[in-house]
């Protein structure tokens, strides 16, 4: 994402998280593993850092979510350039700075118009329906796009077991907002915390995913961890990172993004080669790790999908 005013309060090294520290923990962690023998269990994550590379055990890959004539980007690009502005603002601040976050003890709350709020342990999340990979266009609003093996399942699958209202339209998600642990919350980049949102069909959608991992492994620390979204016909600032909360209401929420700049993003932020960003054109993009750009696709090439859901709305007014 770009943006007009810089950082008032800068990032303090002190901030980091030392190598020694970082590399002292996972390497007690590899040994743990090693002892014990179960590198497979994400309960044993203490913190993101050990969290860094674990492998995720019984993920079936979902045969309707393959992408025949495109490549998997390398699991190092997906790593290494980051959008995560808690972190900092610069592609390759989140991997570094994101280390030190920590990811258990974590709980999601889902409540609002609901008949049964919950609380839940992201240990249980893991255990709500079977984890899925599944390879998913991903494109920024940046002009970058790439293809990632995500893991995870349908949200639908998690909104379903709180019982919506009548009077449910919208899902909003809330992103962790941890002063100690994120830096980047000193900027006034936006509106803290991230907010991100879906109206009711588009989160009960097969395609909107749940997210828990990505090239087999637990998501990164700068990638989302333990939680995130994922919805691949959406540009990838809807696909909020940490989630901590998720709200079922009735009004379209506020989202950080069109707070910041309502002029520039909008709520449903579907990708649209047709409708340029004011300052930029959408109508294509460079795959990460090509020299040459590609044509956008309409919904990000999952128009037979999702295209009936914007029947007769001008996708103009409604970017
Ligand atoms: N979620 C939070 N909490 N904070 C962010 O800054 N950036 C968004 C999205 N989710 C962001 C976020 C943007 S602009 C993009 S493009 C994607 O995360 C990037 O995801 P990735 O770095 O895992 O590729």
């Amino acid at each position: 994402m770009l943006i007009r005013s810089s950082s008032a309060n800068p990032i303090l090294p002190s901030e980091i998280t030392s190598c020694e520290l970082f590399a002292a923990r996972r390497d007690w962690l590899k040994s743990a593993l090693a002892v014990g023998g179960v590198a497979a269990l994400p309960g044993l994550a203490a913190c993101s850092a050990e969290a860094q590379g674990v492998k995720l055990a019984g993920v079936k890959a979902n045969p309707l979510y393959a992408i025949a004539d495109e490549k998997l980007n390398k699991a190092e690009e997906f790593k290494s350039y980051c959008n995560f502005y808690e972190f900092g603002t610069d592609k390759a601040d989140p991997p570094v700075m994101a280390k030190s976050l920590k990811t258990r003890p974590w709980t999601i709350a889902v409540e609002g118009e609901v008949l049964k709020p919950q609380v839940l342990d992201i240990d249980a999340l893991y255990k709500l329906a079977p984890l899925e990979e599944r390879v998913y266009r991903f494109r920024c609003v940046e002009a970058w796009s790439m293809v990632i093996p995500w893991v995870g399942f349908s949200l639908s699958e998690l909104i379903k077991k709180v019982e919506p209202k009548g009077n449910a339209k919208y899902i909003e998600f809330v992103t962790l907002a941890d002063k100690a642990q994120m830096p980047g919350l000193r900027s006034s980049v936006l509106d803290w915390p991230y907010v991100e949102g879906l109206r009711m069909d588009e989160a009960m959608h097969p395609l909107t995913m749940l997210t828990l991992g990505a090239f087999g492994e637990m998501l990164a620390p700068q990638n989302g961890a333990p939680v995130r979204m994922v919805i691949p016909w959406k540009y990838g600032f809807k696909s909020g990172k940490s989630i901590v909360k998720i709200r079922v209401v009735e009004k379209e929420p506020k989202t950080a993004w069109v707070k910041a700049g309502p002029g520039e993003y909008g709520f449903y932020s579907n990708v649209n080669p047709t409708v340029d960003h004011p300052r930029w054109s959408q109508g294509s993009e460079r795959r990460i790790g090509e020299f040459s750009k590609r044509k956008t696709l309409m919904f990000n090439g999952y128009a037979d999908q999702v295209a009936s859901m914007y029947a007769g709305m001008d996708l103009r007014k409604f970017i």
